[in-house]
């Protein structure tokens, strides 16, 4: 019996000419399965189908996963605030674990001997899909045709056009593109310069901000423990609720990024990504943080996340230190409930207001009039004590001393 491979398929060009150009160059049957993290829109199952079975798939799954991604993914990254380099909410990183999760499940289903993706050599996604693949199934190979395929954008046309795959591909193409529920990554193309601004045209969840609304608007986002719940009030599920984040607020004109990041294969690439939910929900969580965690706790989770988002960048989701991490910031998450107000104005989001039942804020220790309950006496000794160390240096050896 032939050997069989389950593929990462998108249903794009390379994805399907790597369906078939396994079956001719490595003699494998081809299970071609497409998990959806947000990406899809109505009739592209359908789309997947015809491709994947023209290409000469034995078997095409699709998998809903949404509601998975987004518990068991989006919502850690969210509660650890994770942004890579300060900047990127993570969009493809955090699919991959996901995706690998189902494509192995799928090998044990179909008794495949291993797992194939669309990745090339020279990006994260390899690296994602590879380390979680060794991780969670040792024994499955991995098959990565278009790593060593040698095979143009021209050439993988060509053989679309002769194994009879119904892909209308045109020969230049704009940008890489990959989108799932956490937002949109656009490469290549003309942003290859990082010195020529973004066009407008790759743009589709956010508005340009001469085209966003005049009027001015407010999203109020619940949060318990951690896990948006509800917006202006109404309770919906995360799947709902990150959509309808993000659609108000790519009205705006707000959650685009243009940064120029470092791979972890070594090489520095200008990226350009739209992110109106996920950024928006991070800016609300953090700032219900700012209410809710007590001051130590807050400065040390700030170290942990930028380990937390360099982790899930790196590909590093399903190993030991990031589960430790996120058992951590787990325990930091018990008394982040509460409520935030986002302002939304042409091009802007703000956090505009926050409320929580267990608020640190004590307005009686905060307030300046005079009938605050700060114990003012305290503050002579305090500062003088905090001081003490840096002033004895000062009158023994620095300005003082002279
Ligand atoms: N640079 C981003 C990352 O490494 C996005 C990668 C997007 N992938 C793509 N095939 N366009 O996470």
């Amino acid at each position: 019996m032939a050997k069989r491979v389950v593929l990462a398929y998108s249903g794009g060009l390379d994805t399907s000419v790597a369906v078939r150009w396994m079956r001719e160059e490595w003699g494998v049957e081809v299970i071609a399965c497409a998990v959806d993290v947000g990406q899809l829109a109505a009739g592209d199952e359908d789309m997947i189908r015809e491709r994947a079975a023209a290409a000469g798939a034995v078997e095409t799954e699709i998998i809903d996963a949404r509601e998975q991604f987004a518990r068991e993914f989006l919502v850690p990254a969210l509660r650890a605030n994770a942004l890579y380099e300060g900047k990127y909410p993570l969009v493809s990183a955090l699919s991959r674990p996901v995706i690998v999760e189902h494509l192995v499940a799928s090998a044990r289903r179909h008794g495949a001997h291993a797992v194939g993706h669309g990745c090339t050599g020279k990006g994260n996604d390899q690296v994602r899909f590879e380390v979680s693949t060794r991780v969670l199934a040792p024994d499955l190979d991995v098959m990565a045709p278009v790593r060593v395929w040698g095979l143009s954008r021209a050439d993988c046309i060509e053989l679309a056009d002769k194994w009879e795959i119904p892909i209308s591909a045109s020969k230049e193409k704009l940008y890489s593109i990959d989108e799932n529920m956490w937002g949109r990554a656009i490469e290549c193309g003309i942003l290859e310069n990082p010195w020529s601004a973004a066009p407008e045209d790759p743009y589709t969840l956010t508005r340009a901000t001469k085209d966003a609304p005049a009027e001015p608007t407010e999203l109020v986002v619940g949060f318990e423990q951690g896990i948006p719940v509800s917006v202006n009030g109404v309770t919906m599920g995360l799947v709902e609720l990150i959509e309808t984040v993000g659609r108000t607020v790519g009205e705006y004109g707000w959650g685009r990024i243009d940064m120029v990041e470092n791979r972890r294969v070594g090489i520095k690439s200008r990226e350009v990504y739209e992110c109106p939910s996920s950024l928006a929900l991070i800016l609300a969580h953090k700032d219900l943080e700012g209410i809710t965690l007590e001051r130590d706790l807050a400065r040390e989770k700030q170290r942990i996340e930028i380990r937390i988002a360099e982790l899930i960048y790196d590909g590093m989701w399903h190993t030991p230190l990031m589960r430790a991490l996120g058992a951590f910031v787990d325990t930091t998450q018990e008394h982040v409930t509460g409520e935030v107000r986002l302002r939304l104005e042409r091009g802007r989001c703000d956090a505009a207001g926050r409320r929580a039942p267990r608020s640190l804020y004590d307005h009686d220790l905060a307030t300046y009039n005079a009938d605050d309950s700060f114990r003012h006496q305290d503050s002579e000794g305090f500062v003088r004590l905090w001081g003490l160390s840096a002033e004895t240096w000062s009158r023994r050896q620095g300005p003082g001393s002279a």
